[in-house]
């Protein structure tokens, strides 16, 4: 009987730097963002006591803050020496400050005002950035069931299987997401009307809006959208997402077409940087904020 040294097997293939296997910090995101979609589920189908945070349709109900705990007490067992952010622990008043240290970056239901209507779209949302680049990517889309997962230079995957970007190149043969995002103040809601009516007719085949930012990036990784752009998302939406689509073969860049920063509140997520490039060109910038600091 050959005994295979587990141990041995995951620290050759998966220790690159610092003595952290993230191939077990995958594997643990993996566990505990089934445990939390097990708890959404259950939670979606009953009565919510909905509350509202930053703005009326800015929302957040028990099971929020009931995964997230979830979510981050398992983590922090595993892996004591880690740092955190997650949406409704920054939402409560703890820090959102993203260093060099293991980071794990969470939204615990992504599509929260969906989940509030039963509306399916609804996902938990896990990374971890290490020296500020996202390593491991976890993305479960819990109604629908499906586990997106991805580890940087390992490939993006959905269920297991690989995950392909689109092989479209021109915006006029695309189909487009983008979200409203949690704020109606009207001179920004102006511009997002403007954004939306200049990518429309440009024309390109669509725009899509389905709630939920880390769905959408998983979306553009499994080349079912070309490419999905916000103003006003914040680190925890984005940090798994984006790293699916790297892996699938895709590209990040900020809404100007410049380098993306993952606390900068904004994002274009393409299937190929001819696409970003012209969505870039297209879209006139929204004020936001950035996260990590007072506004
Ligand atoms: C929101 C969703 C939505 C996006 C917002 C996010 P939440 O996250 O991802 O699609 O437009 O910007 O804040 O509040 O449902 O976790
Ligand atoms: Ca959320």
């Amino acid at each position: 009987m050959s005994v295979v040294d587990k141990t041995t097997a995951v620290q050759d293939n998966a220790r690159p730097r610092g003595g952290e296997s993230w191939a077990l910090c995958l594997e643990a995101a993996e566990t505990v963002a089934r445990q939390a979609g097990v708890v959404i589920r259950e939670a979606i189908k009953g009565e919510k006591q909905v509350m509202v945070k930053s703005s009326m349709v800015d929302l957040v109900t028990e099971t929020d803050q009931k995964v997230e705990k979830l979510i981050i007490n398992y983590l922090k067992q595993q892996f004591p020496t880690h740092s955190f952010i997650g949406e409704e622990s920054v939402a409560d008043g703890q820090g959102c400050s993203l260093t060099n240290n293991p980071t794990w970056i969470i939204d615990p239901v992504d599509g929260t005002t969906n989940f509030v209507h039963g509306f399916p779209f609804v996902a938990v949302s896990i990374g971890l950035a290490v020296n500020k680049k996202v390593e491991v990517g976890v993305v479960y889309s819990c109604v629908a069931d499906k586990m997106y997962t991805a580890r940087k230079g390992h490939g993006a995957f959905c269920n297991g299987r690989p995950l392909k970007v689109s092989k479209v190149t021109e915006l006029s043969r695309s189909l487009l997401i983008t979200e409203m995002g949690s704020s109606r103040e009207p001179e920004s809601m102006a511009i997002r009307m403007e954004n939306i009516h200049n990518l429309v007719c440009i024309p390109c085949h669509g725009i899509r809006q389905l709630g939920s930012a880390a769905l959408n990036l998983c979306s553009v990784a499994a080349g079912e959208a070309e490419a999905y752009f916000e103003f006003g998302i914040h680190c925890w939406d984005m940090a798994a997402g984006v790293l699916l689509v790297e892996e699938a073969g895709g590209v990040i860049v900020d809404t100007t077409g410049g380098p993306f920063d993952l606390m900068s509140q904004k994002i274009i997520a393409a299937n190929c940087p001819a696409i970003a490039t012209s969505i870039a060109d297209t879209l006139k910038e929204v004020a936001v904020g950035r996260d990590g600091m007072q506004t």
